[in-house]
């Protein structure tokens, strides 16, 4: 591989949250120990990033930055070359993030009580954001069949027709199931949206994360007709572990909806080093990213084939997409109490636990497997011998 993926960046002290937030609980981590938990990767930033953003710097002041040309280009090309679909320049809505404007989103578009439709499992601010915004969470829980995620789409369908619902948000790629809807699916999911005129939110910040024999369809390469029903969140923050970057394009074909949100939101500009970071990235670091998912899938193969050798019982959702491994411990018996106190103070696992996504998560774990495989092979054998310990003790 051209590109390092092996070399661990320590982070304590830097400011990462999740290193952090693990320090702060316990101020006697060992160093080697690393969070599996909040999505970003534990690996080098692009090469291309780097260099881009240092000679910038070198090159330039700082003082008020807006998208250039060479911004919507690299964003429009990305699209069209990875995704073939081209996004319009003026569809274009820039946020600091995919939650800030979701959380904004559903302001402008709900009042307190309305309905917001997720299918859970899913990725918790979803909930969070549409809370804040005083809406009532209406789940429809993906149905697991034959060891696969499907959308349950007569519950879903169900769902979207209550008078109340007003907003939908899609995840697709889907965290943490880690399915990559298909194309069937995903019309299914807009024509119910568009029929129930409920408003499609799709992020779909996983996007670029694809695992070899998989296929992201982006909704907007879909037929126009979802346009004006639809939006679709964006970021190079999972593709290129830039979220603390904070940039997001969030495309909005329909111009009154578009015109709500920017007036919601007033004058608002990303920060001059985001704008370029996100040049960088999609311009210039293709490359990078191919390494990177080949690594990923590396680790994938991986820890399967650890849980198969050592717990053949356990089951673990197809990581079609992202790189957050969907693992079912359900198979041990623990309590989510047992289960949670194992995982964090005996194994030193510090990975997501499958309630926070809601309904349907209970009992499963989240482990982010973008670090150095390394990383990935000692937190397994921590695991190991938690849950030999745990079941000797049982037994
Ligand atoms: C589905 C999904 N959306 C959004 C985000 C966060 O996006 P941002 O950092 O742009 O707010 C995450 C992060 O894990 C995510 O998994």
């Amino acid at each position: 591989m051209k590109y390092d993926f092996e070399t661990l960046v320590p982070r304590y002290g830097k400011g990462s949250f999740k290193w952090e937030e693990l320090r702060s609980e316990d101020p006697n981590i060992p160093d080697d120990i690393v969070p599996l938990s909040v999505a970003d990767m534990e690996f080098k930033t692009a090469p291309a990033i780097v260099e881009g953003l240092k000679k910038y710097l070198d090159e330039t002041s700082l003082g008020y930055t807006r998208a250039t040309d060479a911004y919507y280009e690299a964003v429009i090309d990305w699209m069209r070359r990875r995704h073939g679909f081209e996004p319009k320049r003026e569809w274009f809505v820039q946020f600091s993030g995919i939650v800030p404007a979701l959380r904004h989103i559903i302001g402008v578009f709900t009042k307190p009580g309305d309905g917001v439709l997720i299918m859970t499992p899913v990725y918790h601010q979803f909930r969070m954001v549409a809370e804040h915004n005083g809406c009532e969470i209406v789940e429809s829980e993906l149905l697991l069949k034959d060891g696969k995620y499907e959308i349950d789409f007569e519950d879903f369908a169900a769902k979207a027709a209550r008078d109340d619902v007003k907003l939908c948000i899609l995840c697709s790629p889907h965290n943490p199931v880690g399915r990559v809807w298909t194309k069937e699916e995903l019309c299914k999911i807009a024509d119910i949206c568009l029929e129930n005129n409920v408003y499609l939110l799709d992020d779909e910040i996983h996007s670029d994360l694809i695992m070899p024999g998989y296929h992201h369809v982006p909704m907007l390469s879909l037929d126009e007709k979802y346009h004006d029903n639809l939006l679709v969140c964006t970021s190079p923050g999972k593709t290129f572990n830039l979220a603390g970057m904070q940039a997001s394009n969030i495309f909005v074909p329909n111009a009154e909806r578009r015109e709500a949100i920017e007036k919601a939101r007033g004058h608002f500009s990303l920060n001059a080093l985001s704008y370029k970071a996100v040049e960088f990235a999609y311009r210039d670091s293709e490359e990078w990213l191919d390494e990177a998912i080949a690594y990923i899938d590396g680790n994938r193969k991986f820890a399967i084939e650890f849980f198969r050798k050592h717990y053949p019982d356990v089951f673990i959702s197809e990581m079609e997409g992202t790189y957050l491994l969907w693992v079912d411990l359900h198979s041990f018996g623990m309590t989510m109490e047992e289960q949670e106190k194992l995982l964090r103070e005996k194994a030193l696992l510090y990975v997501d636990e499958g309630y926070i996504f809601g309904k349907g998560g209970e009992g499963f774990e989240r482990i982010n497997i973008a670090c150095p495989r390394h990383v990935l092979e000692a937190a397994l054998v921590r695991l190991k011998t938690a849950l030999d310990e745990y079941v000797k003790n049982k037994a």
